[in-house]
């Protein structure tokens, strides 16, 4: 007798088995494999049935000669928006926007997109999560009870396919991949068989029609895309949400981009009327103290093009025998190594302390010209002494206890000047020369070491 030939596929990693096993044999997880079909049926084409293949004739050629053609780019007339992915959707291109839920994803690409379709392009906005009711009640709310953006509530990728090969839109919206499910497949709508396989129907529809396909993406708690990743290769570009939903402010990040830079920020306002773009974000992640307290320090950290002034706090209090080392917006190991830094060349001691540190507002920073601002928000903390008014600090902190430079440190301390601080302790490759008037009114003490630092810190009680 025939066997039905059936895979397993693992809802963690995406690793797949033969057989069905208790653990995983790629990422060790229990009970986490489903079976799945992933297998074509006999004799049929997995992609033969819906597409013609990319390109049927294709040739083997020297790059020199093939023509370079430029993208093509509708921007969607967002600015922020547009800003992150590179000057506008690429004609063909396929954008996964990931996001914890609730975030905003539906808000902003129907804003998008509705802004598109006036712009005269052929849209389609397909809802799997919400009733095409519910797409409307949004529209409303967004000021846009106008709105021409064809709606088509559905969760068959064969249905969806159809329904894109017909109306051949410029751009269309998947809202969410994870809802879209595939008749060729047995394992679950969600499961990551059902949400790779159904991605990948959908970039090759987009690469041979130059439909726009965008991706929307939910974020698990591991903070993976469920498909755990899975897409992030498949896509041109990926995106993601950011930020605190308690606060109105969300950042979106390119983390890949195959049609421009990556880094590059989008900062938004989440109001009554949608999301309304921010375009001169620099001080916004500073809490509002009118007096300067313990244990914060203010940075400017640069976000793709863009220096953003960001305060760090932190709060160092007794701890029990094993005291707690904890970041929010910041790398945890990091803090670790800093704080073995500061007790080995600063001679600052948290061994018996509890430590929390957390960038306001909700941003993540991952770079580490954060290290110098973090030390002395710790360090001010402990003393119980605040910085002084006006202060920033920025700069690598290395296991030597030296500071490093910062990239582009000269626009940091522009910002920083431009927005009214006064005083600011930077890594010596980065401090301008002496008679540089850009920074006026802006103290500057270059350092080399984290102890020339405290010592300057020490100077300004
Ligand atoms: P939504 O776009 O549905 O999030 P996602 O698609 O990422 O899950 O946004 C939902 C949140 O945004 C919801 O809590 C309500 C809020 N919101 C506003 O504050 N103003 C608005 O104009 C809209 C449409 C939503
Ligand atoms: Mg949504």
């Amino acid at each position: 007798m025939a066997k039905d030939k059936s895979i397993y596929t693992c809802t963690e990693c995406g690793g797949t088995s033969a057989r069905w096993m208790g653990k995983c044999p790629s990422c060790n997880a229990w009970n986490t494999l489903i079976e799945g079909s992933a297998e074509p049926a006999a004799g049929k084409n997995r992609f033969g049935s819906v597409h013609a293949s990319l390109a049927p004739t294709s040739e083997v050629l020297p790059l020199s000669q093939i023509e370079a053609a430029d993208f093509e780019r509708h921007p969607t007339g967002i600015d922020e928006l547009d800003r992150v992915l590179g000057g506008g959707m690429v004609e063909g291109g396929v954008v996964l926007i990931g996001g914890d839920p609730g975030i905003g994803k539906s808000t902003l690409l129907l804003q998008a997109v509705d802004a598109l379709q006036r712009s005269g392009m052929n849209t389609l906005y397909v809802t799997g999560e919400e009733s095409g009711a519910q797409v409307a009640m949004r529209s409303r709310r967004l000021g846009l009870p106008d709105s021409l953006v064809p709606v088509l509530p559905e969760i068959q990728l064969e249905k969806i396919l159809h329904t894109l090969q017909s109306r051949q839109p410029n751009i269309a919206i998947i809202d969410s991949i994870q809802t879209v499910y595939s008749d060729q497949l047995t394992s679950a709508p969600g499961s990551v068989a059902q949400v790779r396989e159904c991605a990948a129907h959908l970039t090759r529809t987009a690469k041979s029609t130059g439909t726009t396909i965008v991706l929307v993406g939910h974020v698990t708690k591991e903070g993976a895309l469920a498909g755990p990743r899975v897409l992030e290769h498949m896509v041109d570009t990926v995106l993601y949400f950011e930020g605190d939903t308690h606060s109105n402010f969300r950042l979106i990040r390119a983390i890949k981009n195959r049609f421009g830079a990556v880094n590059e920020i989008g900062v938004f306002a989440m109001t009554e009327k949608g999301l309304k773009g921010v375009s001169n974000p620099s001080a916004i992640f500073l809490s509002q103290h009118t007096e300067p307290v313990p244990g914060s320090c203010v940075m400017v950290t640069l976000e793709g093009s863009r220096p953003l002034l960001v305060e760090i706090q932190a709060l160092v209090d007794s701890g029990g025998p094993s005291p707690r080392r904890l970041s929010v917006g910041l790398e945890r190991d990091r803090l670790a190594m800093l704080l073995a830094v500061l007790h080995r060349h600063a001679g600052v001691a948290c061994m018996d302390q509890d430590v929390f540190v957390n960038a306001v507002g909700g941003v993540h920073i991952r770079e580490p010209a954060a290290d110098l601002a973090v030390m002395l928000a710790i360090t001010s903390s402990l003393r119980g002494k605040p910085l002084p008014k006006g202060f920033i600090a920025f700069g690598e902190v290395g296991l030597a206890g030296e500071v490093r430079p910062a990239p582009r440190g000269q626009d940091r301390l522009k910002e920083a000047a431009k927005l009214g601080f006064k005083v600011a302790v930077v890594p010596k490759a980065n401090a301008p020369k002496k008679n540089d008037k850009s920074f006026e009114g802006l103290t500057i003490y270059p350092v080399d070491r984290i102890e020339e630092a405290m010592q300057v810190v020490r100077g300004l009680d």
